[in-house]
């Protein structure tokens, strides 16, 4: 089983980007893939995949409900299918207030005397579904700051990859990346793994050789460094559609630096493929 969770310290460096198109090319790859989105805001995962929910229907069950421990539903019910091969649990708005809700939920379940760790809800919810059997790969994105959001997905995954911002900023937030997982360890209570940190917007080829070998330096494993590719991925939010789909049906002409790109994530997808082998 793969699981991992798309992580960053800071915002808009990838992770959403990188969670569509690794989903995609797990799934080209023949795995059964099951993306969760997590992050509240409008600019996410399904809005990106163009998959229709009703994230503003406070009456339709959710993924924050089944969190809570609150269902309204079946779990399978809230699984959409995406175009791509591989399947999506939807955002909603309510998991704006996830942390309250947990809090209520954890006080309740107190006064019942009732287990209830509020950072191991999600990979609870998870194994009581038939998630574990018909999926093998687990992708979710979480919003980027620390919060429930995350806490849930690493406790649910237990492993981390790291979109890199190709700045000294970047690099600066790697060299304190150890410190980072530990905070979570210590805050999760689980063991965390880093599969792979990837630099992600790289300008020239010579600076991306650069920063993976600097991230080989630090111990990261670091298989591939993504491009800027501005145009490719604006697009893919413009027309909500993975980079895949993307180059197959709107480009009228195949680009080589776009290709190069669509072949680094399929090694970054077989990377971590191996590593949960
Ligand atoms: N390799 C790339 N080259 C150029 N632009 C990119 C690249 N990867 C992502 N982007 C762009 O960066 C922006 C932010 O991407 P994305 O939303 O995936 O980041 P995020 O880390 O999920 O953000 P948030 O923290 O808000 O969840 C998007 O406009 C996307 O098109
Ligand atoms: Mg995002």
């Amino acid at each position: 089983m793969l699981t991992y969770t798309t992580y960053s310290e800071a915002g808009g460096v990838g992770k959403t980007t990188l969670a569509s198109n690794l989903a995609d090319a797990h799934a080209q790859h023949g795995r059964d893939v099951l993306a969760i989105d997590l992050d509240p805001q409008n600019g996410s995962l399904t809005y990106l995949l163009g998959v229709d929910a009703p994230r503003e229907d406070s009456d339709a069950d959710n993924i924050a409900r089944h969190i809570i421990d609150r269902p309204k539903g079946d779990f399978d019910e809230l699984i959409k299918k995406t175009p791509y091969g591989f399947d999506l649990v939807p955002s909603h708005n309510m998991l704006e207030n996830l942390g309250d809700l947990l809090g209520q939920a954890e006080s309740i379940a107190e006064d019942l005397s009732e287990e209830f760790n509020r950072w191991d809800r999600l990979r609870e919810v998870l194994l009581n579904t038939s998630v574990p059997d018909e999926y093998d790969t687990i992708i979710v994105d979480p919003p980027a700051t620390a919060g429930p959001h995350l806490y849930n997905a690493i406790g649910a995954t237990r492993s981390l990859v790291v979109p890199l911002e190709p700045t000294g900023k970047g690099l600066q937030s790697i060299m304190g990346l150890r410190d980072v997982v530990q905070g979570f360890e210590d805050t999760v209570g689980v063991t965390v793994g880093v599969l792979a940190v990837v630099p992600n917007g790289v300008g020239r080829t010579t600076d991306q050789q650069q920063y993976l070998e600097r991230l080989c330096e630090l111990g990261y494993d670091a298989p591939v460094a993504i491009g800027d590719r501005s145009s490719l991925f604006e697009g893919c939010w413009d027309v909500q559609r993975t980079a895949f789909s993307y180059v197959d049906e709107v480009r009228n002409r195949k680009r080589d630096h776009e290709m190069e790109t669509l072949e680094d994530l399929h090694t970054l997808a077989r990377h971590l493929e191996e590593v949960s082998a």
